[in-house]
């Protein structure tokens, strides 16, 4: 029997797979309870310690990936990735995705009356150091509307995935920023419990903002056990 790597998960504050009032998970939670299967040893092995290698330049900065500077606020989003006993984390792979200042993405299925900026793709890509520090500089997202419900507005957030030693590591989350009113009436949000809720929201930092230039946030993610950030199962608004 191989012990499969996998992230062990916190029951009390992971969300369900099933929450009523973010409606869309009525269709796409399980109705049977799952049913392992099996793995390939290069799932649960590979590719270890060359994600540098196999996911080229990083990403790090999403405000010069074009001619030129994204509309919007300027924002510094950093951290480390930890495991439950507090140790680093390294070549752990820390992919973003976004919306722009005005709440748009650019995908197929977004075409909500906001503007794309056409300097800005929302999408960035970093490996954690030795330290298990990852940092990007990017714009602040805007809210934009979701149709869950009448009037439903999703609040300023920045979609996560970590990949761990192994493709069979991969984990989802998304954070949120500190002041804003629509995290505590947002039922993706929401579907996680209290206290746990507010590990999805970054902190404003001084020594992570840069004078003249960005403000900063720290978002630390733990990646199993009691301080543990909620991850989400297959969730994509
Ligand atoms: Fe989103």
């Amino acid at each position: 029997m191989i012990d499969i790597p996998a992230y062990r998960r916190d029951d009390a504050g992971a969300p369900p797979t099933r929450f009523a009032d973010y409606r869309s998970t009525a269709l796409r939670s399980p109705s049977l309870p799952p049913i392992r299967a099996p793995q390939t040893l290069t799932e649960i092995t590979g590719p270890a310690d060359c994600w540098d290698r196999l996911m080229g330049p990083s990403l790090a900065d999403l405000t010069a990936q074009k001619s030129g500077a994204p509309i919007g606020q300027r924002i510094v989003v950093a951290g480390r990735v930890l495991d439950e006993d507090g140790r680093a984390v390294p070549s752990s792979v820390v992919e973003i995705w976004q919306a722009n200042a005005a709440g748009r993405y650019i995908h197929a299925k977004d075409s909500w009356d906001a503007p794309i900026d056409p300097n800005f793709t929302g999408a960035g890509r970093v490996v954690t150091d030795a330290e298990g520090r990852y940092r990007f500089v990017t714009v602040r997202p805007g809210a934009y509307p979701w149709g869950n419900h009448k009037n439903a507005w999703r609040p300023s957030h920045i979609h996560l995935s970590l990949l761990g030693p192994a493709f069979a590591t991969r984990l989802v989350t998304q954070m949120y920023f500190p002041d804003d009113p629509l995290i505590e009436i947002d039922p993706i949000a929401n579907a996680v419990p209290m206290p746990y809720r507010q590990r999805m929201v970054a902190r404003l930092d001084m020594a992570t903002t840069e004078p003249d230039w960005a403000l900063g946030y720290i978002f630390d993610i733990v990646l199993k056990g009691r301080d543990q950030t909620l991850f989400e199962e297959g969730h994509d608004d």
